[in-house]
């Protein structure tokens, strides 16, 4: 063997036990999965009664009262808005012809929520 194979198989020789070691420490820390429970707290909010309400029900299909009526005060266009991404994003079942009565309802109970 010359001298330049020599360094090579030498060069060659210290990749091959860095790799191995490299190999060996991804080994040693082996990722750990464990169940874990979770308890959410219940939601007791429900809708104030008014013109629109009852169509609000339709709401809680996917999630709380709470869920809604603790987001910040909208407008109407702005519920308009909501409620329109409710139907496209999430496909809820909401009419054409709710779609005025709800926002009218919730802009109405953003009002309250703003002069408190
Ligand atoms: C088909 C299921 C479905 C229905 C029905 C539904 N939503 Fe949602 N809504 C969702 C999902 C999914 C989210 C996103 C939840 C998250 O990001 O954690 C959401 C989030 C929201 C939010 C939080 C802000 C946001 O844009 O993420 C508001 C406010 C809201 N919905 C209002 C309403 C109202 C008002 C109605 C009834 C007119 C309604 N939703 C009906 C599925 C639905």
């Amino acid at each position: 063997m010359n001298t330049f194979s020599t360094t090579l198989a030498c060069m060659l020789a210290a990749l091959l036990v860095a790799g191995s070691a490299h190999a060996q420490d991804a080994k040693q820390k082996p990722i750990a999965i464990h169940s874990v429970n979770v308890d959410l707290p219940a939601s007791t909010a429900s809708f104030p009664p008014g013109p629109g309400s009852d169509v609000a029900g339709k709401c809680l299909i996917c999630h709380s009262a709470g869920m809604v009526l603790k987001q910040p005060a909208l407008t109407q266009d702005q519920w308009k808005a909501e409620i329109n991404k409710m139907r496209s994003t999430y496909g809820a079942p909401i009419l054409d012809s709710e779609v005025e009565t709800l926002s009218t309802y919730f802009a109405g109970i953003s009002q309250q929520q703003q002069s408190r």
